[in-house]
C-alpha cells in the first residue's frame, strides 16, 4: 500500500475505532485458509493460498486467527520461531474490521504463546510507509533495530527491522 494511503487511514477521526472488538483467539486451521487468504489478499503483497497453506505445515510455525462471536474469521497472525528467537511474518486484518482493537489482541496472544515457548526476543519488519502497523508494534513495544534501504518492490521501500524483548515468565 502506498503512503499516502496509510496516512489517509491514520488520519480518520477517532469515530471510526470502536473499541476492542469481543474476538476469540485461536489456532488457524485449514477450514480458515479460505477466509484467511480473503484478508490476505485485500492487502499489497499478499501471499497466495499456497504460501498460507504451507505455513501451516511448517514445525517451527505458529498461527492465530481472531473469531467473532458469529464464528466470522475477522484477521489472523502467523509467524516462526527457531532457538529463542521468534519473527512475525504477517498480521493483517479485514479492513471492515480494523480499528475495533483485534490485531492488538493477535499481537497479545502471540507475545503470551511466544513467552510460553521460551521464546526471548520477536522480529519482524515492515514497510517504512505503514504507519499503522508501526503505530500497533510500537504500541507493544517493539523497537526499531535497523534499515533496510529500498528493500521492499511495487513500490520500492525502506523496510523497519523491529525487535521486541520478551520478558521469560517464572
Ligand atoms: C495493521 C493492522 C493489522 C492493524 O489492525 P487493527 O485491528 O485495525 O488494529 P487495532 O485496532 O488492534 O489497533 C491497535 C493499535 O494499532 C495502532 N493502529 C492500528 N491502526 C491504526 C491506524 N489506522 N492509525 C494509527 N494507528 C493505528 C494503534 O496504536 C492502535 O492502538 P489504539 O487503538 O490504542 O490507538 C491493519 O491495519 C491491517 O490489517 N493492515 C494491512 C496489513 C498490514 O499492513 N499488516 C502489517 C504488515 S507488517
Amino acid at each position: 500500500m502506498k503512503g499516502k494511503r496509510f496516512k489517509e487511514q491514520i488520519l480518520q477521526p477517532s469515530a471510526s475505532r470502536l473499541g476492542p472488538c469481543a474476538v476469540i483467539v485461536r489456532p488457524m486451521t485449514g477450514a480458515d485458509l479460505v477466509v484467511v487468504q480473503a484478508i490476505e489478499s485485500e492487502n499489497p503483497a499478499s501471499w497466495s493460498g499456497g504460501q498460507l497453506a504451507s505455513e501451516l505445515e511448517q514445525e517451527s510455525g505458529w498461527q492465530f486467527v481472531a473469531e467473532a462471536g458469529s464464528g466470522l474469521v475477522c484477521g489472523f497472525v502467523c509467524g516462526r520461531s527457531c532457538v529463542g528467537e521468534g519473527e512475525l511474518l504477517k498480521i493483517a486484518v479485514g479492513r471492515e474490521h480494523r480499528r475495533q482493537g483485534i490485531a492488538a489482541q493477535l499481537v497479545a496472544h502471540t507475545l503470551r504463546y511466544l513467552a510460553a515457548q521460551g521464546v526471548a526476543r520477536c522480529f519482524l519488519e515492515l514497510r517504512a510507509a505503514n504507519l499503522p502497523a508501526l503505530a500497533l508494534y510500537e504500541r507493544f513495544g517493539f523497537r526499531r533495530v535497523g534499515l533496510r534501504k529500498n528493500y521492499y518492490t511495487s513500490p520500492v521501500e525502506d523496510a523497519i527491522l523491529m525487535e521486541k524483548i520478551i520478558p521469560a515468565l517464572h
